[in-house]
């Protein structure tokens, strides 16, 4: 398959790239995390370029990761509110009504910057599924600048990117590793799926052996499987689904475990929502929980991760997010929040 260029491409799903193109994005990620492990300035490669990033939803990750990103390419990166700006709307999607449409924001913003992050992923109760991707979408066809994905409401991309880099680093590469995706228990039923989406979809298009385990009724988006099962036929990996957590964990080198929110709530119309059975089903497992018995069982040099942040002491305990050295399976969260910071810097040098 032909490569295509990096510069001017969107950002908005792995699905729109090839394994050769993320490898290429996670060995830029590499380098670039040496460079700044050695103290070495590589603040040449966006000088003087801007990112604007509008934030739907809170973030702390995310956003200083773009943020020092960009001082440390040499740019800089704007924060937009969108309660301080003319917010975009779309018709029929449940993002407030302004004055200004994705076209009018997307050809303002690309006449006076380098690309356009966004975040915004709803609120997964009461949200029409997609309609976040869809307006992203749309800055996309407006915007002749790269347009990036900081999670929408069916992907996570760059987390999945942080995700393959933390599990590379790790175990050196991503053949035989068995990366169990779990769903978790929260007190929140209001949790996003994108990140569980995102992580298997970059775990099977690598070729690991990926396990998604969850309780029946929390089943992720259809196409997100059919496309795993896909990824995992040509990468020569494997994909699996689970309802027992301690089954899937067993022998796992890549333990995951992230609340998501329930099937029946993304199968209501907006307004409609059966919040009681959703509750019902996180009621009822709540044993789903990472403890150091639970990584026992896994493989002896098992990473945890997690997206973060975290329900501690209801989707992991304390003993497991915080075992960060030693011998024996470690959490390697704390990594991967970094590995943030070094994959958006990657796909920001290749495609601004
Ligand atoms: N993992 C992640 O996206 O974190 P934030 O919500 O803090 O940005």
């Amino acid at each position: 398959m032909a490569t295509k260029q990096w510069k001017g491409r969107d950002f908005l799903a792995e699905t729109d790239f090839t394994r050769e193109e993320i490898e290429t994005v996670l060995e830029v990620a590499a380098d670039l995390k040496d460079k700044w492990k050695k103290g070495i300035y590589h603040d040449d490669i966006l000088r003087a370029k801007t990112l604007f990033m509008i934030f739907y939803n809170q973030s702390l990750r995310t956003r200083n990761s773009f943020e020092a990103g960009m001082t440390q390419l040499g740019g800089h990166a704007h924060y937009l509110d969108p309660s301080k700006i003319y917010t975009p709307a779309m018709e029929g999607r449940e993002v407030a009504y302004s004055t200004e449409r994705v076209s009018d924001v997307a050809r303002v913003l690309d006449r006076m910057g380098h690309a356009i992050a966004i975040r915004c992923y709803g609120d997964p109760v009461d949200w029409e599924y997609g309609g976040a991707h869809a307006m992203l979408r749309e800055f996309a066809k407006w915007a002749d600048i790269p347009v990036l994905n900081m999670e929408d409401d069916i992907y996570h991309p760059f987390q999945g990117l942080a995700d393959a880099m933390t599990v590379k680093e790790r175990f050196g590469g991503f053949k035989g590793v068995n990366y169990t995706m779990s769903w978790a228990y929260s007190p929140s039923v209001h949790k996003p799926r994108a990140v569980p989406q995102s992580a298997i979809l970059y775990a099977s298009m690598l070729g690991m052996n990926v396990t998604l385990a969850h309780p029946e009724g929390m089943e992720l988006d259809p196409k997100i499987i059919a496309q795993c099962e896909q990824y995992a036929k040509t990468s020569g990996g494997k994909f699996n689904i689970s309802h027992e957590f301690k089954d899937a964990v067993k022998g796992a080198h890549v333990v995951y475990p992230k609340a998501w929110c329930a099937t029946p709530i993304f199968q209501a119309p907006v307004g409609q929502s059966d919040q009681t059975k959703t509750q019902q089903i996180f009621d009822q497992h709540k044993d789903w929980i990472c403890s150091e018995k639970v990584m026992d069982i896994a493989a002896k040099n098992a990473i945890y991760l997690h997206c973060l942040p975290c329900d501690r002491g209801y989707e992991v305990t304390n003993g497991v997010i915080d075992k960060t050295s030693g011998t024996g399976w470690l959490s390697a969260a704390f990594d991967e929040a970094e590995n943030r910071l070094h994959v958006q810097k990657a796909v920001m040098s290749l495609v601004m």
